[in-house]
């Protein structure tokens, strides 16, 4: 199976890698095999921290191989084509973990047969969201259909993948991001049709939410994004999560997927202050991407 966007994972499988990645954090003896003889290749066309290393710990913890690929050296659709570098990593590994510029370089890499696994595009961070629901889950350990999730800032993947968790799971998520700023129309149709009685606003009025219990921020220039900072601080600034802010809404969790430009999406005061999950949330890419991995290769059998 391919995981291009949690769209591709239906809502019991969601639940599921959430229990398991839990399960993975208290106990990884339990799963040192689950990758026992086989190598994942992670071709990287952008930067990254927190998906290489914890993909890269997490195949180790797993059993098997991590072979990193710099876009750079490889070069998709320039020294050969993105099916044929798929088709020949199909000959000596056994899975994609793809980092790309656009959604359909992972369409293209599906063509090797072997699994495919978004680690970010343009449109989707499947392996983010379903850390940032884990985090939250932990954080409220009740039935998360009644807790208030705030999200504000750019429509960009983090919010579309968060988006998807959401409807699927049954979540209360509000989408507040500036004019012209929103989630792509595409996307929402898709959303719209796939979970059609899902519980998540979108909108820009900020002044119109009157509490949050979280409120998750991401940087307001996303990478390759090619506008101005002096356009992007006049549109984004009235949605800065600040102390004023989370005091207003009465919030108890603050979430950032990282990297964060601080005192910008938001202030120093708050990301390192009490409310902050940041660095429980960067932990738990670990425990997801190791439960979707073993979720696809022991139990689905790829
Ligand atoms: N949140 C996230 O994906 O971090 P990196 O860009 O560092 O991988």
């Amino acid at each position: 199976m391919n995981v291009l966007s949690l769209f591709d994972l239906s809502a019991s499988q969601i639940k599921h890698v959430l229990e398991l990645a839990g399960a993975i954090k208290v106990h990884p003896a339990g799963y040192q095999s689950s990758l026992k003889g086989r190598s994942i290749a992670m071709l990287f066309e952008k930067p990254s921290l927190r998906t290489r290393v914890s993909f890269e710990v997490g195949i180790h913890q797993l059993g098997g191989q991590a072979i990193y690929l710099d876009a750079q050296m490889v070069e998709p659709g320039q020294r050969e084509t993105e099916e044929d570098i798929a088709r020949n990593l199909a000959c000596w590994t056994q899975g994609i973990v793809a980092r790309v510029f656009k959604h359909d370089t992972l369409k293209q890499l599906t063509a090797s047969k072997i699994p495919v696994i978004n680690a970010l595009c343009d449109q989707h961070h499947p392996c983010q969201s379903l850390a940032d629901i884990l985090t939250i889950q932990e954080r409220y350990p009740v039935d998360l259909r009644v807790v208030d999730i705030l999200y504000l800032g750019e429509g960009n993947n983090v919010c579309q993948s968060l988006m998807v968790g959401a409807a699927a799971l049954d979540l209360k998520l509000t989408v507040i991001t500036p004019p012209q700023f929103g989630p792509n129309q595409d996307f929402m149709a898709q959303l719209n049709a796939q979970y059609p009685h899902h519980k998540v606003v979108v909108g820009t009025d900020l002044n119109a939410v009157e509490h949050a219990d979280v409120v998750y921020t991401d940087t307001w220039l996303s990478m390759g994004d090619t506008r101005s900072e002096q356009e992007t601080l006049a549109a984004f600034s009235p949605y800065q999560v600040n102390q004023a802010l989370v005091e207003r809404l009465q919030a108890t969790t603050v979430l950032h997927c990282l990297p964060a430009h601080r005192n910008h999406e938001v202030t120093d005061e708050v990301l390192d202050g009490p409310l902050s999950s940041v660095l429980q949330q960067a932990e738990n890419r670990l425990y997801v991407q190791k439960a979707l991995l073993h979720m696809i290769y022991q139990e689905l059998g790829a």
